[in-house]
This record gives C-alpha cells, sequence and structure tokens, in this order.
C-alpha cells in the first residue's frame, strides 16, 4: 500500500509499504479521508515539542471498515472513525474513566504512526460507529470532539458568557459547542478575517480584536459589567493565557485548551478573591465524540464552514507546505484517498 511519510521536519516522501496484517484485537479500516491539524503542520515544520521522525502523520480519519477485530456492534463495511487516543487501561486515569489523559497514552499519527495510509490497523477499543454521516463529517468529528470535551470540563449552562481566545480551527470548535450549550459566546483573536468568520459563518454573537480593541471595556460592556464566566484558551499563546486571568468573572472557570511550553503567571490575590477554577482539557473521551456525532445528525456542526481545501491523496506532497502559511485561509485542510 502507498503511505506518506513525515521523514524529517519539511520533508513528506511516499512509500510502497505492507498492507498491515490483521492482528487479534485490532480492526482495520480502509482510510477515505484524512484532515490536516495543527499538530500535523507543527511536526511537519519541526516545531511540535517532542516529536519524533520518521512518522506517519494523520489523526483526524474516517473510513470504510474492513476488520472488526471483534468490537460489538460492527460490520464489515461501516462506515467510521476512532479514537486516536490509544490508553493503557489500567493507570489511575484509565481506572477514573479519564483515558483521554492516560499516563502511558498513544496518540494515533504523534506518538505512533497514523493514517497517511491506505489501510490502518486500531484497536478494536477504539472504534466510533459513522452511520449516517458522510467520511467528510467523520473525520472532523476529532478535532470538533477537542472542543467538545472542554466545553463538558467547563459545564457550561445556559445563558452564560463564554469567552474564546483564539479562533482557529480549535476556537471554533469551541464556539459551536459553548453555542449548542446555549451560553452567549465571544471570539477573540487578533486576526480580523478569523473574526469575521466567526461571527458571518458560525453565527458567533459577540467578536473582540485584541490588536485594535479595548478588550476588557468590551468585555464589561457585553456582559454588563459581569465578565464572563466561562473563559478558554485556545491560542496556544503564553502572552495570551496570562492576560485571560484578567477576564474572568467573580466564581468563574478558565479552560486551557491551548497548550504552550512556558510557565503560567497570574496574580494571586486577583484570583483568589475571584474563588476562579483553572482548569486543563487535554483530547477528548466517547461521550464527546458521541456528542459531536449527535450534533452533526442534527445539523447543528455544518462541515462544510471547516473544509477550506481539498486534495487527493498523490497530490499531498505539493500541497503540505502551502498549509503553513496563514495567508492560505485555511481552517481545515481535507485528504481524500
Ligand atoms: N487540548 C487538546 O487536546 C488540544 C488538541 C489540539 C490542539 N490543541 C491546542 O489548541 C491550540 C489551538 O490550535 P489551533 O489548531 O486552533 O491553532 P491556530 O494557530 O490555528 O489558532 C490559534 C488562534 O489564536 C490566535 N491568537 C494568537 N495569539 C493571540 C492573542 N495574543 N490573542 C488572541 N488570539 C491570539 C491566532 O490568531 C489564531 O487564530 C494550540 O495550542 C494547540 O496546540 C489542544
Ligand atoms: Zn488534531
Ligand atoms: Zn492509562
Amino acid at each position: 500500500m502507498q503511505v506518506i511519510i513525515c521523514q524529517e521536519p519539511g520533508v513528506l516522501a511516499f512509500k510502497e509499504q505492507e498492507r498491515p496484517e490483521v492482528k487479534e484485537g485490532y480492526a482495520q479500516i480502509r482510510i477515505k479521508r484524512i484532515g490536516i491539524c495543527g499538530t500535523d503542520l507543527h511536526a511537519f515544520d519541526g516545531t511540535q515539542p517532542y516529536f519524533n521522525y520518521p512518522r506517519i502523520l494523520g489523526h483526524e480519519l474516517s473510513g470504510e471498515l474492513l476488520e472488526t477485530g471483534g468490537a460489538q456492534g460492527f460490520k464489515k463495511g461501516d462506515v467510521v472513525t476512532f479514537i486516536p487516543y490509544f490508553n493503557c487501561g489500567v493507570c489511575i486515569a484509565c481506572r477514573s474513566e479519564k483515558p483521554n489523559c492516560c499516563t502511558e497514552i498513544k496518540v494515533c499519527g504523534v506518538h505512533i504512526d497514523g493514517g497517511m495510509v491506505e489501510y490502518l490497523n486500531v484497536p478494536a477499543y477504539s472504534l466510533v460507529q459513522g452511520e449516517g454521516l458522510t467520511y467528510d463529517e467523520l473525520a472532523l468529528v476529532e478535532p470538533l470532539a477537542i472542543g467538545a470535551h472542554s466545553i463538558r470540563r467547563a459545564d457550561v449552562k445556559a445563558g452564560e458568557f463564554v469567552l474564546v481566545i483564539g479562533a482557529g480551527p480549535i476556537g471554533l470548535g469551541i464556539m459551536e459547542f459553548a453555542r449548542i450549550a446555549g451560553a452567549k459566546v465571544i471570539a477573540m483573536d487578533i486576526n480580523a478575517s478569523r473574526l469575521k468568520f466567526c461571527s458571518n459563518r458560525l453565527n458567533i454573537d459577540y467578536t473582540i480584536d485584541v490588536s485594535t480593541e479595548n478588550v476588557l471595556e468590551r468585555l464589561s460592556m457585553i456582559t454588563q459589567r459581569d465578565m464572563p464566566s466561562v473563559v478558554i484558551d485556545a491560542t496556544g499563546n503564553l502572552k495570551a493565557i496570562n492576560e485571560g486571568f484578567r477576564y474572568l468573572a467573580h466564581g468563574a472557570r478558565y479552560i486551557l485548551v491551548g497548550l504552550q511550553k512556558g510557565d503560567i503567571s497570574l496574580s494571586h490575590p486577583e484570583f483568589h478573591k475571584r474563588e476562579a477554577t483553572l482548569m486543563s482539557s487535554r483530547n477528548a473521551t466517547r461521550e464527546d465524540f458521541q456528542h459531536v456525532i449527535s450534533s452533526m445528525k442534527k445539523g447543528l456542526v455544518q462541515p462544510a464552514n471547516y473544509i477550506t481545501h481539498r486534495v487527493p491523496f498523490k497530490r499531498v506532497k505539493d500541497e503540505f507546505e502551502k498549509w503553513l502559511d496563514p495567508t492560505s485561509g485555511v481552517i481545515k485542510a481535507m485528504i481524500e484517498i
């Protein structure tokens, strides 16, 4: 079978490899769609921390089930996606129903080879039934589940003001699931065209451009001086994360979805007087995947809003580098195979 390997930063190569043998406990999927996310672009760029090469990228996947591996409720020919965070099943996180932060986690396409292949073996327990959805929709479930997970972590209630900082693909998913939870959503970014996208395409109630507006004033005005009771970072930018503490309402929750390498700093008295809660949100669980799927089935999330670029498997090498350029306007590039 044909595979695309990231040999080293900046180098993608086509290779012919043996189709994997079917192993006990593993399902085999004929891959149909591969969504490209920031992690793949950073891995290609050489800026993804703790990344080893060579590596086959790709973790936003959908396809046709060729072997079920004994998974209950599945048959050959089913349209499927899967949860690409393979977990150990025995560590404290796994025992606490938090496989998304397993101490031994292996993310497909990050820690182990991923989905830029024609046939992929995945643990049978990771399969997710996709009946009634298209391959495009199914390949979007994983990135959207990241957003759904953060909204569940924050326990967002209808009518709350939720501020989402960062309107990249991850932030957009967070906004969608905040809106679905009935929140009043405020999108914040330094990129005016991304903010325009939020209001025009995702029907987000309020947008704030950090580079041109007085953020504290706008937030105070929008929330009638309460400030947002939920703030979610989806920038992965240290400065933005530190600033985010200033936007919290008294009693608010601050959820970090974005990730960076530095140390966070905050004013302890300001944090204390608010009795604020700080949480991280990592990956997603089956419950989040199911929530995304049912929201798609109800028409609450429109995949067409996300897929800005589409390319056949054979042409990935020619196109990949262009998606690193912010002016390409890429939100989600989808590889068809
Ligand atoms: N929690 C998880 O499991 C998980 C999964 C995937 C990605 N992530 C992380 O989520 C983050 C976002 O991912 P993405 O793919 O959407 O990234 P992205 O780079 O496409 O989007 C980030 C957005 O933040 C904006 N931004 C940057 N600095 C800002 C600032 N100071 N103020 C306001 N906005 C600012 C950028 O303009 C951009 O629109 C990354 O840190 C990524 O590592 C986390
Ligand atoms: Zn991803
Ligand atoms: Zn574990």
